[in-house]
């Protein structure tokens, strides 16, 4: 396996085949909600990564990481292929984006918009809990946050 930066149209056409069939809202490369849950068009301003996965040349897996002020970056559409899950596909992913990340020297932390039903995948991955929102698609989702760790 391997993980390499990929486009917005690739992630889209994954997006919405295995993370967001039938989702109402269109697909844009940046969502503009920031880590308090509101409405935030600043964000908008930043430019996302789009990551993929694949062995050979078959995508497993997909995700996004986008600062969304100077201190944060969102990770955003984690997802792995249903035939491929359970295979550390998504830490791979979410390593590779979080190298990344660390490498930002204002970035304080990451953050997430993670369904309920994932709440203990993320914390997995070292993500605390923080703010229940219910105001988009998807239904009720919380915001979770982890401290990126600087090498001093
Ligand atoms: C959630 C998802 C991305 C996990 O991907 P994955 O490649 O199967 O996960 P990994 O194999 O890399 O597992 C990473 C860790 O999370 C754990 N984990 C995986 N799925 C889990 C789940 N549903 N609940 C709790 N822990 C989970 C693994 O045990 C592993 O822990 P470990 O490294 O301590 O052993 C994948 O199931 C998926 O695509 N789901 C549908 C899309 C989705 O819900 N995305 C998130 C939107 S909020």
């Amino acid at each position: 396996m391997h993980v390499e930066k990929i486009s917005f149209e690739v992630i889209k056409k994954f997006w919405s085949e295995h993370l967001w069939p039938g989702r109402q809202s269109p697909i844009e490369p940046v969502s503009c909600v920031n880590s308090s849950g509101t409405i935030d068009l600043t964000v908008r301003s930043y430019h996302p990564f789009f990551w993929g996965a694949f062995a050979d040349s078959q995508l497993l897996g997909v995700v996004s990481f986008s600062q969304t002020s100077p201190s944060e970056a969102r990770m955003r559409g984690i997802c792995v292929h249903p035939d491929h899950r359970g295979q550390g596909v998504s830490r791979r992913l979410f390593d590779e984006g979080r190298k990344d990340a660390v490498g930002i020297p204002s970035l304080q932390r990451l953050w997430t918009m993670g369904r309920l039903i994932n709440i203990d995948y993320y914390g997995k991955l070292g993500f605390m809990r923080g703010i229940e929102v219910n105001a988009y698609e998807f239904g009720p989702h919380n915001i979770m946050f982890l401290d990126l760790k600087k090498e001093s």
